[in-house]
């Protein structure tokens, strides 16, 4: 009896401790974004990102889809990062592992979508940056 307590407490804590994603707008990669990030995460972006997510072709959405790239925000950097790292099944197509650029490092792939967010963020609101 006393087992099954400590196990349901356990339980309880790592589910209750496990870290919630953090919106990426809010990420401190986000807000502290500079000119040499900038320049990394454009350069794979117009390489390799935009050929599918500039016009939503192949299954993707588009850069002005503000919707969905609001929505996945919040998803948090870690899982977005997992996600192009590795590739993902759409609904509609599918994003090959490294957002098909299959040279690239993990911090050319993370500055890749950092820089995707503030696209989508500057499409939003013109007038803010
Ligand atoms: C061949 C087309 C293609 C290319 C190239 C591509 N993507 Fe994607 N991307 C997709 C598709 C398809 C999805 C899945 C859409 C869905 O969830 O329905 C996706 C989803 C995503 C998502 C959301 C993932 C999630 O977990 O919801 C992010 C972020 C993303 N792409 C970023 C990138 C970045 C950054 C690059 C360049 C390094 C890139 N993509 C290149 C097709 C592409």
């Amino acid at each position: 009896m006393k087992r099954k307590i400590i196990l349901a407490s356990l339980v309880f804590f790592f589910s209750c401790s496990k870290n919630k994603s953090v919106n990426i707008y809010k990420t401190n990669q986000y807000l502290d974004f500079n000119e040499k990030d900038k320049i990394i995460g454009e350069s794979v972006w117009k390489t390799s990102c935009f050929r599918c997510h500039m016009h939503g072709t192949n299954g993707a959405n588009a850069l002005d889809d503000k919707e969905y790239w609001n929505t996945t925000a919040e998803k948090g950097l870690e899982d977005l990062f997992k996600s192009v790292w590795e590739g993902k099944y759409g609904e509609e197509g599918a994003m090959p592992p490294k957002g098909l650029c299959p040279s690239c490092s993990e911090d050319q792939i993370e500055k890749s979508i950092l820089y995707l967010f503030k696209l989508t963020e500057l499409n939003e609101s013109p007038d803010s940056l």
